[in-house]
């Protein structure tokens, strides 16, 4: 803290000056949102006849691959330039092969995405086995047991095969040890140096991914994801995480939920120059929205203060659910 800053207070400091009007306040606002710094989710759906509602997720929807290039579309027509995909298979099995299948829902949607709009967009793939497999969990499955490094292999041909069809970004969220490393690996070795990865590098065991599940058909069939997820009480762990990913080669680190842990976001941010994301997830948006339908808070107004505080505590870049609502909000 400076000295001269508060040394001769009150009367002669007198804070309120700063916030006298609108036109004042706004001059001096320290954190300003953009639409440029957000991220889109898009869930697309192999097999969908039309768009589909999401119980938990209002207003949040599963498309077709015959709705996608409107949807990315809209997005893009609100100053949004980043999407990141989820698919949903219509094919699950114990190995996860539609994950890394050439005609596989994340790869018809990176191209047609990529044919339709050229690099106006920046296309982040989610690079995950659980939406995949029979068992729902984010690796392969040995005797009820995760084989992180078989699983690892099978994540680098997912984010390969993403790459092949012309994704920007991979984005790892397995939480597998060594899964950054490997997939930079296998980028490199198929011609794909110039890919970027973003790490899901501190992603919490947190229920705020309830919603999620619901919306991706992705729930573990038995157990839960403790064993690779991280505890959430544990902030020098998730700085081990972040630093494990920066020494395998990640270009953006990001941590997951946001509002919880803003903390590490701030954390992050004194410890890197990397790219920041913070991902805002499902369970925060349904928290946000239940009330909001209630009457018991104004969405706008929450959604306006949650992002800022996520962008305030160091993220440059945000995943939420309400990127277009924020953008469009911003457009006024
Ligand atoms: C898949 C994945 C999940 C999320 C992003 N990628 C779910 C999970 O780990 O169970 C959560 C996103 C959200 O809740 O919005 N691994
Ligand atoms: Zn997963």
């Amino acid at each position: 803290m400076k000295k001269s800053s508060n040394s001769n207070a009150f009367p002669n400091v007198r804070l309120r000056r700063l916030r006298t009007t609108p036109a004042v306040r706004d001059l001096l606002q320290e954190t300003r949102l953009s639409a440029k710094d957000l991220i889109a989710p898009v869930f697309v759906q192999e097999g969908l006849k039309k768009p589909e509602e999401i119980g938990s997720m209002p207003d949040i929807q599963r498309l077709p691959l015959s709705r996608l290039a409107g949807e990315v579309e809209r997005i893009m027509d609100l100053g949004i330039s980043a999407i990141i995909l989820f698919g949903l298979p219509s094919h699950k099995d114990a190995e996860a092969t539609s994950a890394f299948d050439d005609r596989g829902i994340v790869q018809k949607s990176v191209e047609l995405v990529r044919k339709q709009f050229g690099n106006k967009v920046a296309i982040v793939t989610d690079v995950c086995l659980c939406q995949y497999t029979t068992h729902g969990h984010c690796g392969l499955v040995v005797d009820k047991k995760i084989d992180n490094d078989r699983s690892i292999d099978t994540l680098a041909k997912v984010a390969v095969s993403h790459a092949k069809a012309g994704a920007d970004i991979v984005a790892p969220s397995a939480m597998m040890d060594g899964q950054v490393q490997a997939i930079r690996k296998g980028l490199d070795a198929s011609g794909f140096s110039e890919v970027a990865i973003m790490g899901y590098s501190a992603k919490q065991a947190s229920p705020l991914y309830a919603p999620f599940r619901d919306a991706a058909h992705s729930a573990p069939e038995f157990g839960d994801r403790c064993t690779y997820q991280m505890p959430f009480s544990n902030a020098k762990e998730a700085m081990r995480e972040i630093e494990t990913d920066i020494a395998e080669g990640v270009d953006i680190v990001m941590i997951k939920p946001a509002i919880p842990y803003l903390d590490l976001i701030y954390k992050a941010r004194q410890a890197t120059n990397l790219p920041i994301c913070a991902y805002s997830v499902s369970g925060e948006y349904a928290l946000i929205k239940a009330a909001a339908m209630n009457g018991w808070v104004d969405e706008n107004a929450v959604m306006t203060e949650f992002l800022t505080s996520i962008k305030r505590a160091g993220a440059n870049v945000i995943i939420t659910y309400q990127a277009k609502k924020m953008a469009e909000l911003l457009s006024r």
